[in-house]
């Protein structure tokens, strides 16, 4: 299979920081590349979408791989603390389901909401991984939002990482990786 460097440094990433103790979500499901490696590392995994294409790719890939330890959701990550408590790591592969409707995205605001629910109720530890992708319009709009947002974070309360390929003509996707460093005061 072809390499992709970023995809590949995510998945370090995240095996480096999850254990078969963690409860971890899979914000964004699409074809179930993602639940299915989070799955093999972690106790158990929630994985949401907004499309039941993505619920139904995502099901026939676990059960082909005779994995039983994911819930699928069909909602918006917006509502993770509906459905999921002591989460130890939330994972988004932003933008949309390839090979479908592109403009069935995520956006914005719905991403920029979930971070604002979730990363109050992590514990230090806890972590949020994102691959944001910048080569499509809503993409750039997202990531733009995205850094304004990160950057008022409290940085005595928050490490952020972020990891891309400069020197690239194709505007290739990066990672940000936000770590919790102590509970909120
Ligand atoms: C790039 S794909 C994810 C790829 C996936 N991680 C994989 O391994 O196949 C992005 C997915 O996010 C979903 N999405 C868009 N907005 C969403 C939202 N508000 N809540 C949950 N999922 C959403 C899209 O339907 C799409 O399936």
């Amino acid at each position: 299979m072809k390499k992709n460097l970023i995809q590949d440094t995510a998945h370090l990433l995240l095996s480096k920081h999850i254990t078969k103790d963690d409860i971890i979500v899979d914000a964004t499901m699409g074809n179930g590349h993602d639940t299915l490696f989070l799955a093999n590392l972690a106790k158990k995994v929630y994985a949401f979408d907004i499309q039941q294409q993505a619920l139904q790719e995502t099901k026939k890939r676990l059960d082909q791989a005779y994995i039983t330890n994911v819930e699928l959701i069909l909602d918006t990550h917006e509502k993770i603390n509906h459905y999921v408590s002591n989460i130890k790591g939330v994972v988004f592969n932003l933008g949309y389901l390839p090979n479908a409707d592109k403009t069935i995205t995520t956006t914005k605001d719905s991403t920029i909401n979930a971070l604002h629910q979730i990363l109050p109720n992590l514990k230090p530890n806890d972590f949020v991984l994102l691959v944001v992708y910048i080569r499509h319009q809503e993409g750039q709009i997202e990531s733009e939002s995205l850094q304004s947002y990160l950057s008022k974070l409290n940085p005595t309360l928050y490490k952020i990482l972020k990891i891309e390929l400069p020197y690239q003509t194709n505007q290739p996707p990066y990672i940000i990786f936000i770590q919790k460093e102590k509970d909120e005061g």
